[in-house]
């Protein structure tokens, strides 16, 4: 049986992450995290607790040492719980999207959640998805893939999946969303948004689905072959 092994997806949001992720995941058959829904479980309890996700403030800190997070598998879905609720579909909220870029900036949090994903990694293979996998969480991961495209194709990803849950929101919001979140995760002073040295590229701006997943599956493969 082959050893425990780690393969790290970082990228900006609307890359195609989550979905390429999880399906790599299954076609590998190891377990899936990921990370950004546990930024926004934090996001979300905060905002629900009447707490600023902006600052490092006492009181965050206090709740979040409340914050239970685990990923369940329920009918064949991974779902985030938040002690002990589903907040799936909650923390896809786009309220919840500016917040957890907001969290994610302070290192309070990111050094609380990057302990639970390194705990959540020991003895088995995980793939996880983020930001600073690659660069920070697991710097010795196994396979790492930084996985981007054009903003404006992100945006028009991003808008189509909003509109197809009934969000309303426009697609010039949507693009102005996606801009201010690519700038706060490229530019926060800790752990940002950055390609590691070692990672492999993967610009699915003119890549379908299946072409992007296979540009994926095929580079692990050759990266665990060698490993
Ligand atoms: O991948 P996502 O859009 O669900 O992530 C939500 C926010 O969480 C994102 O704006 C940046 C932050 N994040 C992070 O800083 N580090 C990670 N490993 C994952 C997400």
């Amino acid at each position: 049986m082959q050893k425990p092994y780690i393969v790290a997806i970082d990228g900006p949001a609307g890359a195609g992450k989550s979905t390429l992720a999880k399906r790599l995941a299954k076609a590998l058959n190891i377990a899936y995290n990921d990370t950004g829904a546990m930024y926004r479980a934090c996001a979300l309890y905060a905002i629900e607790s009447g707490i600023s996700p902006k600052v490092d403030s006492e009181e965050l800190r206090k709740l979040l040492k409340t914050a239970e997070i685990d990923f369940r598998t329920v009918s064949e879905e991974q779902k985030i719980f938040l002690n002990g609720a589903d907040v799936s579909l909650k923390i896809r909220e786009p309220h919840i999207s500016t917040g957890a870029s907001d969290i994610s900036a302070i290192p309070y949090v990111r050094d609380l959640l990057v302990t639970m994903q390194r705990n959540m990694a020991t003895g088995k293979s995980v793939l996880m998805d983020g930001r600073d996998i690659g660069t920070n969480v697991f710097p010795n991961a196994d396979v790492k893939i930084y996985l981007t495209a054009a903003v404006e194709e992100r945006a028009k990803r991003r808008f189509e999946e909003l509109r197809e849950k009934g969000d309303s929101s426009t697609y010039e919001t949507v693009l102005a969303e996606m801009i201010s979140r690519d700038e706060n995760d490229k530019n926060r002073a800790y752990a940002p948004l950055k390609q590691a040295e070692d990672a492999e590229l993967i610009d699915t701006t003119n890549l379908n689905l299946e072409e992007s997943f296979d540009a994926l599956y095929q580079y692990t493969l050759k990266k665990l072959q060698t490993k």
